[in-house]
């Protein structure tokens, strides 16, 4: 008897915890995961890298052709390249140029892990279990100047905080799919939680969902 894959989708927003919570479930489940944030920081990379123009949904557009050779790039981590990657996604053309590669990866038989933004929303609705990862903005802030500063890159907390703002108000008030919450997802607040705690509680969570 064929079994359904497992698919999880894990969608919040910057610094949340959710790539760290992506990745301890794909690891936990032995599935294989997307960081779908870095498909569209590769963008803005390639964006970046020959000079084209972030204000224009055409310049973005191209920029989707050759990200294929920058996915492992360490400048894409980098906060420059995250907050350039919150602009282009805004662009219904970028999205879509996006769209198949992310879908595939969801239907693999084998099942996924992905995290982003619209995992649960547009990319797999039918994912077995949908978990909302968030985290309060101060709490979020500081664990990007701690990552950062770790890092060895000098950075500062005010900085980190309303650069976050505006990535939240970005990314959750544009058009074309936004942060948002889907209906049948589950809510994990990692404000107070270490992430081993997180990991723990996500797995509840999804366990919940394929025994129901
Ligand atoms: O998760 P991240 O910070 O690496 O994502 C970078 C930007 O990419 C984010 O600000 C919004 C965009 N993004 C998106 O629009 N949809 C996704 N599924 C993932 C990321």
């Amino acid at each position: 008897m064929a079994t359904t894959p497992l698919v999880i989708a894990v969608d919040g927003p910057a610094a949340s915890g959710k790539g760290t919570v992506a990745r301890g479930l794909a690891q936990h489940y032995g599935l294989p995961h997307l960081d779908t944030g870095k498909l569209y920081r590769a963008v803005a990379l390639s964006l970046l890298r020959w000079g084209g123009d972030p204000e224009s949904e055409f310049a973005a557009l191209r920029a989707c052709e050759d990200i294929s050779s920058l996915m492992d790039d360490p400048e894409l981590k980098s906060e420059m390249v995250g907050g350039i990657a919150s602009r282009v996604s805004a662009y219904p053309a970028v999205r879509a140029a996006l769209l198949e590669r992310q879908r595939e990866f969801a239907g693999s038989p084998a099942g996924a892990v992905l995290d982003g933004r619209d995992i649960g929303t547009v990319i797999a609705p039918d994912a077995t279990a949908k978990l909302f990862v968030t985290a309060g903005i101060e709490e979020r802030a500081r664990r990007r100047h701690a990552e950062l500063t770790g890092a060895g890159l000098p950075v500062h907390l005010e900085d980190i905080l309303i650069d976050l703002r505006a990535r939240d108000e970005r990314d959750s008030h544009r058009s074309a799919a936004p942060l948002e919450m889907a209906a049948d997802a589950l809510l994990l607040d990692t404000s107070s939680m270490s992430a081993d705690e997180a990991l723990s509680e996500a797995i509840r969570l999804v366990e919940g969902r394929r025994r129901p």
